[in-house]
């Protein structure tokens, strides 16, 4: 696929889903989008109210950051970093990958009691168990002294585990001690409500959020949520009947499936070929 055939980028197609979403598109009031570099903070300003330009010395994150490289890696705890300030600030916050199309209010779905939550890859059915796989693409974060307190851990433990994303030691240190000690009360989020290419939403009557995780390249990411965007829109075209008769279920994911990373046929610059999570 040629970029010039492309219109939309992800920001648009994020943006798209909250004007589409049902309750969402007065959320885009409260949406700040965090730009890394000067290029992504010009073009928010283009297409949204509330753009921050989160500039870090002597870093450059204007290229694509590709999977588990250096500078994707810094890109990532770094955000941790940010996140971390804004709960001092006094603020709670849901953190959303931009990938991540808004189709519902997701306020309704959260749990009233957690200091922290967050969506995940595979959801086990129960949203206590810590077995569950978190994706640091989505959640939920009230300020508290827990909360500032496991940040602070999570973004230290980068030196415990090096080498390693902050999803990857979140994985690490949600069993250890400390957090119980915390007293931070961590809940998984259900994939029916908050779903994903890894494990799709099923009922387009409950899906709140679907994040275009498990996906190999930015060319098969746009395509596919260009797709699931459609797919949206076909549902809330459809009479009440057949909304509720669960006829529909998505076309994705299709470019994005993982066995097309396996059955990916490399070309040369294999190492410029992303993971997107
Ligand atoms: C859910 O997980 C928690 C923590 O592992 C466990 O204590 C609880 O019994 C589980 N609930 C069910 C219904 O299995």
């Amino acid at each position: 696929m040629k970029h010039g055939q492309l219109p939309n980028t992800v920001i648009d197609l994020f943006l798209e889903s909250f004007r589409t979403g049902q309750g969402t598109r007065r959320l885009l009031n409260h949406l700040v989008i965090v730009a890394l570099d000067q290029k992504a903070y010009k073009r928010c300003m283009e297409v949204h109210a509330h753009c921050f330009a989160l500039v870090t010395r002597g870093l450059d994150f204007h290229r694509e950051a590709y999977f588990m490289t250096d500078v994707y890696l810094e890109m990532m705890w770094r955000r941790i970093d940010f996140l971390r300030s804004l709960l001092e600030l006094g603020y709670n916050f849901v953190f959303t990958d931009a990938d991540i199309m808004w189709f519902r209010d997701p306020f309704p779905r959260f749990f009233l009691d957690a200091d922290f939550q967050i969506a995940c890859d595979q959801f086990s059915g129960n949203s206590s168990d810590v077995q569950n796989r978190p994706n640091g693409g989505f959640n939920y974060v009230k300020s508290s002294s827990r909360s500032i307190e496991f940040y602070k851990f999570w973004y230290s433990s980068r030196e415990t585990y090096p080498g390693y994303n902050e999803q990857d030691v979140l994985n690490f240190i949600k069993f250890d001690p400390l957090i119980e000690r915390l007293g931070l009360k961590m809940r998984f989020l259900d994939t029916a409500f908050f779903g994903g290419l890894c494990e799709p939403s099923k009922d387009l009557n409950l899906v709140c959020t679907m994040h275009a995780n498990c996906c190999f390249g930015l060319d098969n990411k746009l395509h596919d949520l260009r797709i699931m965007l459609q797919d949206w829109k076909t549902f809330l075209s459809l009479p009440p009947t057949l909304k509720r008769s669960l006829s529909m279920s998505w076309r994705v994911p299709q470019t994005c499936s993982l066995n097309s990373v396996h059955q990916y046929d490399y070309p040369e610059k294999s190492d410029q070929q992303t993971l997107h999570r």
